[in-house]
């Protein structure tokens, strides 16, 4: 292979990316980007890579979560906190259910670009760039709007940072501390039926925690604050390589704009800018798989983004729709095995069970993703392998976007409360109900 930098993506062909007009401001923006601090540093990247690590031989479990696309408008006190409390609920419902430590990764801080199936959208008569996300362009149809313009990766890196800094704050002061329920309180979902079960392992973790005080002497300090880590889809190669850096005393570039970047399935190509982009960095990786990948391609890629076989390195999502999993996983877990790496499995079941409804929202049904969770548990465990992480798209708000769940959302409900001007996220409470149902299902397997 040629030699890697973090600019020699530009050498390939590049799918998904904006074409600015402007290549000066372009220039600009960047040259300002290199100037600013980074939002994460190599030794968080390390010990991400770590637990990871743990969790693909078995003894960590990964959640990780957030918004299909972030919109700098919900860079708000109120969204942030509502996205960091879903996160916190959920790992500490799954720590309850998996017995392990449960690793949190945020698709936050940072997902603010889309890869779209067309470059451009026909209104009438009217062509326009398609929106690609507050990263790159704005939603309004307008040529002014639709221009893809590079300030905008400037305003979407402050805005990491104002994200990050919040949730460091918050994770850090008490908001994650066990010994005040009300932090962990389940507020608007108080009248849902799962609010019991939730009540019940909340106390059954407070027992455990003051158990463990009294016996050890130990404060239990330690319980009042937990890791996030971030992630995002490493699309916009530009917004990734500005922040692309050697750190002091340690071999190799690091990607310092979140800890750990994915390749979306659709910039997988081996011969692929975004492959080679991810191959030089030291960040462990997300790859997403879907029905189309085949045995070739995925050792390919293995050999590509991790030839010294680094454990923790590599996550492979796999999002393949709820009744495909039983004709595509058992040959991606064999292929992986003749490889003879370790990788951390994990499922995506919303991916693959998106649908258009008449009504024109695009919509999942809890069910069919609850289906593809629990199909991936069991082929994995056929198999020999195990699966080791789940992947959600969820918000923190009482949102309508998915259908089904305890409330029983239906297709006349969407109007309500539909925001997500990408892909439909599980709202608060089916996000939950979704934790306490892999829960329940780990604990029947024992
Ligand atoms: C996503 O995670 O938002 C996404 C676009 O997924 P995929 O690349 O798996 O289609
Ligand atoms: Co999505």
């Amino acid at each position: 292979m040629s030699e890697w930098s973090p600019e020699s993506w530009q050498r390939k062909v590049a799918a998904q990316q904006a074409t600015y007009p402007d290549a000066a401001k372009v220039a600009r923006v960047t040259e300002e980007m290199t100037r600013l601090p980074p939002l994460v540093t190599s030794w968080e990247i390390e010990a991400l890579r770590g637990e990871l690590a743990r969790a693909a031989q078995g003894g960590a479990f990964l959640l990780q979560g957030g918004d299909c696309a972030e919109s700098f408008d919900d860079c708000r006190s109120d969204s942030i906190a509502a996205k960091l409390k879903i996160l916190l609920q959920m790992s500490l419902v799954l720590v309850h259910g998996t017995r392990r430590q449960v690793i949190r990764v945020g698709r936050i801080a940072g997902q603010y670009a889309k890869p779209r199936s067309t470059d451009t959208e026909t209104r009438g008569d009217v062509t326009l760039p398609a929106y690609r996300g507050d990263l790159v362009n704005r939603e309004a149809f307008t040529v002014e709007d639709r221009t893809p313009d590079p300030e905008l990766m400037l305003r979407g890196y402050e805005r990491a940072g104002l994200t990050l800094n919040f949730i460091r704050a918050l994770t850090d002061g008490g908001f994650a501390d066990l010994h005040h329920p009300e932090y962990w309180d389940i507020s608007f979902a108080k009248d849902a039926r799962y609010a019991v079960e939730y009540g019940k392992i909340v106390d059954s973790i407070r027992e455990s925690i003051s158990f463990i005080s009294a016996v050890t002497g130990l404060d239990a300090a330690i319980l009042k604050r937990v890791d996030v880590y971030t992630s995002h889809e490493g699309l916009a190669l530009l917004y990734e390589q500005v922040q692309t850096r050697k750190v002091p005393r340690r071999a190799g570039w690091y990607n310092l704009s979140t800890h750990m970047p994915w390749v979306g399935m659709r910039t997988v190509q081996l011969d692929g800018a975004h492959v080679e982009y991810h191959r030089g960095i030291r960040n462990p990786l997300g790859i997403k798989i879907g029905p189309a990948m085949t045995p070739e391609w995925l050792t390919a890629l293995l050999d590509a983004l991790d030839p010294d076989r680094e454990p923790g390195r590599i996550t492979l999502i796999h999002r393949l729709g709820a009744g495909k999993v039983e004709a595509h996983l058992p040959g991606l877990i064999e292929t992986v095995r003749k490889t003879g790496r370790t990788v951390l499995w994990v499922s995506d079941p919303m991916h693959g069970n998106t649908e258009a409804l008449p009504n024109g929202y695009k919509t999942r049904r809890f069910d069919n993703i609850l289906a593809e969770l629990q199909q991936c548990f069991e082929v994995h465990t056929r198999c020999g392998s195990a699966l080791g992480g789940v992947h959600f798209e969820m918000t923190g708000e009482d949102v309508t976007e998915c259908m089904g769940g305890a409330r029983g959302l239906v297709e006349a409900d969407l109007e309500r409360a539909y925001r997500s001007r990408v892909d439909p996220r599980l709202n608060y409470e089916q996000a939950l109900e979704m934790a306490m149902a892999i829960a329940r299902h780990l604990r029947s397997q024992g």
